[in-house]
C-alpha cells in the first residue's frame, strides 16, 4: 500500500443499484494499490419514502468533498416520475457541474451484440453528451394546466460558455492519443437553427485550431442509422444533452445491452461521478440476474479520473476476461449470477 487515499462516495440508490454497486466495490477492493474511505449516502427511493428528503443540502454538501462518487441507480416505480430523476441524479449533475457526460461504446471482444455484422473494430467511439443544459435545464412552464388550452413549453437552452466548454473538452479528447483523431457534431440542424447553429459554428471554430482532428457532422435520425450500419465512422461524438441520452441508449445495444453501458458525469476541475447508464432494472432487483459489468465499467473509469490508470488497466482486463466467458450481456442471460460475473472480473483482474 501506497500512502495514496481517495474518499469515494456511494449511492447505491434503487432496484439494481445496490447489487452492481457492490461488486464494483468487490473489484476496487481487488485491483487497488491504495487506501479507500467509503463514504455511504442513504439517498434514493426508500429514505424519500420514509422522509421525504431526496437530496438535502447538508448531504449534497458532503457529497461535494468527495474526490469522486460511484452511483447504482436512481428510479423506482412507487415514486412519480421525475422526482428522484430531477431532484437527485439531475441536482447532483447540475450543482456539481458534472458538465461532461461521457460514454464510451465499446464492443467487448466476443461479445453478442444485435448486429452480428459488426466487429470490435467497428464499435469503438465516445459519445461526449453535454451534461449540464439543453432540454435538461428544466426551463419552460405550464398555462392554463389541465384545460383544453393548456399550453407546456419545455425550453432547450444553450449557451455559448455552455456549448463552447463542450466542444473543446470534445476535440481534445479526439486529439488525444487515446482516439484516431476524428470529431463528429451529432445535432439537428436542418431543423433546430438555433441551438445547432450555435453547436456548428463552435465546432468550425475549434476546427480551425485542432488542425490534427478530422471534424464531421451527422444529423442524430441519421446517427441511428449509422449505429447500426456503419458504427466505424465514429471515433468521438459530440452532442446535446437530449440528443446524447436518447442515442448512447442505442449505443448500448450495440455494446451488447444496457448491462455493459458505463458513463462518467464529470467535472474536470471538481467532483465527478460514475454510473452504469442503464436503470434499475425493477423486474431483475433481488434476484442475482442483473449483469454488472456497466457498473463495474463505470468503477473503471472512476478509478481513470483519481488518476489511477494502473488499477483501472486491471480492471479493463477483468472486464474482458469476463465478457469471454458470458453468454450474453443482458440480464438473466449471462451464464452467470450477479455475483459471479464480479467474481470472473476478479479473477481477470488479478491474474
Ligand atoms: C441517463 C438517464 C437519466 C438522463 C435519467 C434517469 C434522468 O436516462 O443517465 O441516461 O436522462 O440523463
Ligand atoms: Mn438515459
Amino acid at each position: 500500500m501506497t500512502d495514496r487515499t481517495h474518499t469515494i462516495g456511494v449511492i447505491r440508490g434503487d432496484g439494481t443499484g445496490p447489487e452492481v454497486v457492490g461488486e464494483g466495490l468487490k473489484v476496487l477492493d481487488a485491483v487497488r494499490d491504495f487506501a479507500v474511505t467509503l463514504v455511504d449516502f442513504d439517498l434514493g427511493a426508500d429514505r424519500y419514502l420514509r422522509t421525504g428528503d431526496v437530496l438535502p443540502d447538508e448531504e449534497l454538501a458532503r457529497i461535494a468533498e468527495m474526490d469522486a462518487v460511484f452511483l447504482g441507480a436512481v428510479g423506482d416505480p412507487r415514486v412519480k416520475p421525475g422526482i428522484l430523476e430531477r431532484e437527485l441524479l439531475l441536482k447532483i449533475r447540475f450543482q456539481l457541474d458534472q458538465w461532461v457526460n461521457l460514454r464510451p461504446v465499446v464492443r467487448y471482444p466476443g461479445v453478442a451484440t444485435l448486429v452480428p455484422s459488426h466487429t470490435e473494430d467497428d464499435v469503438n467511439f465516445v459519445v461526449v453528451r453535454e451534461n449540464s443544459e439543453g432540454l435538461y435545464s428544466g426551463a419552460g412552464g405550464f398555462h392554463r394546466k389541465g384545460t383544453a388550452h393548456e399550453v407546456a413549453v419545455q425550453e432547450s437552452i444553450n449557451t455559448r460558455h455552455g456549448v463552447e466548454r463542450i466542444v473543446r473538452y470534445a476535440f481534445e479528447l479526439a486529439a488525444s492519443p487515446a482516439r484516431r483523431g476524428k470529431l463528429t457534431l451529432v445535432h439537428k440542424t436542418n431543423v433546430l437553427t438555433f441551438a445547432g447553429d450555435l453547436y456548428q459554428r463552435v465546432v468550425d471554430e475549434c476546427a480551425a485550431e485542432f488542425s490534427g482532428v478530422e471534424t464531421d457532422y451527422v444529423h442524430v435520425d441519421a446517427a441511428c442509422i449509422y449505429f447500426l450500419d456503419s458504427p466505424g465512422r465514429f471515433d468521438v461524438i459530440v452532442t446535446d444533452n437530449m440528443f446524447g441520452d436518447i442515442i448512447t441508449d442505442l449505443g448500448a445495444m450495440i455494446q451488447g445491452g444496457m448491462g455493459i453501458a458505463a458513463g462518467g458525469n464529470i467535472n474536470p476541475d471538481g467532483v465527478s461521478m460514475f454510473e452504469p447508464i442503464g436503470g434499475t432494472a425493477p423486474s431483475e432487483t433481488g434476484k442475482g440476474t442483473i449483469n454488472p459489468l456497466a457498473a463495474i465499467g463505470a468503477m473503471e473509469m472512476l478509478l481513470r479520473q483519481l488518476g489511477e490508470d494502473e488499477a483501472a488497466a486491471k480492471v479493463d482486463r477483468g472486464i474482458r476476461a469476463a465478457t469471454a466467458r458470458m453468454k450474453s450481456m443482458r440480464a438473466g442471460e449471462m451464464g452467470f449470477t450477479t455475483s459471479q460475473v464480479g467474481d470472473l472480473v476478479v479473477e481477470g483482474a488479478t491474474a
